[in-house]
């Protein structure tokens, strides 16, 4: 069997004997120790597991690893730059938006789609962009809050 090549967080990655139906949140997590996409119901409903594909957030635990050959792939462990955490990561712990921190990484991925192309949500349109995403603990405003403080940010540092 072929090896499946994966391109995760800028990095290429050579996985043997990868099985038809292995996920891609199972590659990550018990193949690559990438642990940062969490596995919550492993049937697509809770977010947990999100990452970027080609820019686009999905459930790693629906995503077939062998259908993400030859894409972009990135994770929460891939969002900071050079080792400064992006404007999300750091809105989310200004704003108390991260309580028991499950959701977290599955919360800024999503968060950080909608910003990539609309880089002034509304609060309805950010609400929106999680509808996918459960959290347990926080009742959702100061996630609210904090993607719409990141966009701030990120709007004040693209005019620096
Ligand atoms: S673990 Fe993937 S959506 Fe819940
Ligand atoms: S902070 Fe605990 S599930 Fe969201």
């Amino acid at each position: 069997m072929e090896p499946l090549i994966l391109n995760i967080n800028h990095r290429n990655y050579q996985i043997f004997q990868v099985e038809k139906n292995e996920t891609l949140l199972s590659v990550l997590r018990y193949r690559l120790d990438i642990t940062g996409p969490k596995e919550g119901c492993s049937t697509g409903d809770c977010g947990a597991c999100k990452v970027l594909l080609d820019g686009v957030a999905v459930n790693a635990c629906t995503t077939l690893a062998h259908r993400c050959a030859g894409k972009t792939i990135i994770t929460i462990e891939g969002i900071a730059d050079a080792g400064n955490l992006h404007p999300l990561q750091t809105a989310f712990v200004e704003k108390g938006a991260v309580q028991c921190g499950f959701c977290t990484p599955g919360m800024i991925i999503s968060a950080k789609a909608l910003l990539d192309v609309n880089p002034k949500p509304s609060r309805d349109e950010i609400r929106k962009a999680l509808d996918n995403n459960l959290c347990r603990c926080t009742g959702y405003v100061k996630i609210v809050d904090a993607i719409e403080e990141a966009a701030e940010m990120m709007r004040k540092d693209d005019h620096e």
